[in-house]
């Protein structure tokens, strides 16, 4: 009797849960729209679609990293569940980790097994997993090989051999008729792109981080200076005045329309380069970026991007399942080859499919995992205020109503402010 009415009350559980999954759910995704992005994300939903029978709907959010990041503050701050999971950026962990699920609640001790340590270190706050890694990116730089190779030059490994050689090429092209010929190309608007730009900057100069890893304020330097200086001198020289609003995409647009030597971007740009319509496509190499100087080192800035549910999601746990999804290793491979997305799981660095659709996943590998990161650990939840001075500071310089050594200290004292009240 006893072992009847078990086994019934087991049957009747789980046709309960027969039943609850049966039930089609509809879930919201952010995904951001930068080249492929959105296309990419989509793909992967259909698949999570057909393999689950819920459905999702995809929002797409501003290219701006900087505009993300207040989109999601006002409907996080609002306790809103329009949005069940966030495409969130490597530097957000701290700033949103308090309107994020713990998804190893959901997902298990182990869900992130496999992932670089140190996104998944980034991404835990107070011992929570906020967020799972999706895919991580590094600066790098895009060069014409038609190009260098006509004029006989090697590929750059200073920025002051990359600053003379775009001039000495677009100035020899432009003679030629080539009117629209810049040197170089990258990320100059005042926005979170011009953080990373300016930190790679100033990093290969061996200016340092603008806050080091102790949360002291480091950028009052000489070498961070002289690295503002020489960015600043590239305006209008080599780099048109155009590039002061530049995100990745308009420097895309014209490096892929031909009209550039060198472009510094995300490794996303290569695909696109290399697709039916480019006017550049197999023209183009990718290499780390160049050293401040003979004593410098090359510094790519640490990218990248997380999926993370909101906390106030009406189905964290559907909506948990939909991240380890896109996530997990065959959307991954999936991203790799076919829109260069850096992987987030080691393995596939070594993954032969992967490695002939983007060689330079393995040539740059140490790129990848040695990347510099910004100083989102160290300032917490005031790192959108520490890049919003940094970057401010460094467009005054691009556009030359400040020195670098009165930019630096001038930031190194708003800065120690922020620091005094928030870290
Ligand atoms: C890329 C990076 C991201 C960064 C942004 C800046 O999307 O992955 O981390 O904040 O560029 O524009």
């Amino acid at each position: 009797m006893k072992r009847t009415l078990l086994t019934s009350a087991i049957a009747l559980a789980s046709i309960a849960s027969a039943v609850g999954s049966a039930q089609a759910a509809q879930l919201t995704i952010s995904c951001g729209a930068v080249g492929a992005e959105l296309t990419l994300c989509q793909e992967g939903i259909r698949a999570w679609e057909e393999k689950t029978g819920h459905s999702v709907d995809v929002v797409s959010t501003p290219n701006s990293s900087t505009e993300r990041l207040s989109l999601y503050q006002q409907i996080l701050s609002a306790n809103s569940s329009d949005i069940d999971v966030m495409q969130i950026d490597v530097v957000w962990p701290g700033l949103l980790a308090n309107h994020l699920l713990d998804l190893s609640e959901v997902l298990g001790e182990d869900a992130a097994a496999g992932h670089f340590e140190t996104i998944v270190t980034n991404n835990t706050i107070d011992g929570r997993l906020v967020a799972m890694p999706w895919f991580t990116d590094a600066g790098v730089l895009y060069y014409r090989e038609d190009l260098l190779e006509k004029y006989d030059h090697d590929v750059p490994t200073t920025w002051q051999e990359l600053t003379e050689i775009a001039r000495e090429i677009k100035e020899a092209e432009r003679a030629e008729g080539n009117n629209r010929m810049q040197g170089f190309v990258f990320q100059g608007r005042a926005y979170e792109g011009l953080t990373v730009n300016a930190l790679e900057w100033v990093a290969s100069h061996g200016g340092g981080t603008i806050v080091d890893q102790d949360g002291e304020v480091t950028i009052n330097n000489e070498r961070a200076a002289e690295a503002l200086d020489l960015a600043a001198s590239w305006i209008g020289d080599i780099s048109p005045e155009g590039v002061l609003n530049y995100t990745e995409e308009e420097a895309r647009g014209v490096f892929q329309g031909g009209n550039a030597v060198f472009m510094r971007n995300w490794p996303y740009a290569w695909s696109l380069a290399q697709s039916d319509d480019s006017d550049v496509r197999d023209k183009v190499g990718v290499t780390q970026l160049p050293a401040g100087g003979e004593d410098g080192q090359s510094a790519a800035g640490l990218g990248g991007w997380n999926l993370a549910v909101s906390r106030y999601s009406e189905h964290p746990e559907l909506a948990a399942d939909l991240v380890a999804f896109l996530t997990g290793e065959a959307e991954q491979k999936r991203r790799a080859i076919q829109a260069s997305y850096n992987p987030t799981i080691d393995a596939l660095y070594q993954d032969e499919e992967v490695l002939e659709a983007v060689p330079f996943f393995g040539t740059l590998y140490d790129t990848f995992t040695n990347a510099v990161a910004r100083p989102s650990a160290p300032t917490g939840d005031a790192y959108g205020r520490v890049s919003n001075a940094f970057f401010s500071t460094s467009h005054d310089v691009l556009s030359g109503s400040k020195d670098g050594a009165q930019a630096v200290s001038d930031l190194e004292g708003e800065l120690l402010r922020l620091k005094r009240r928030n870290w």
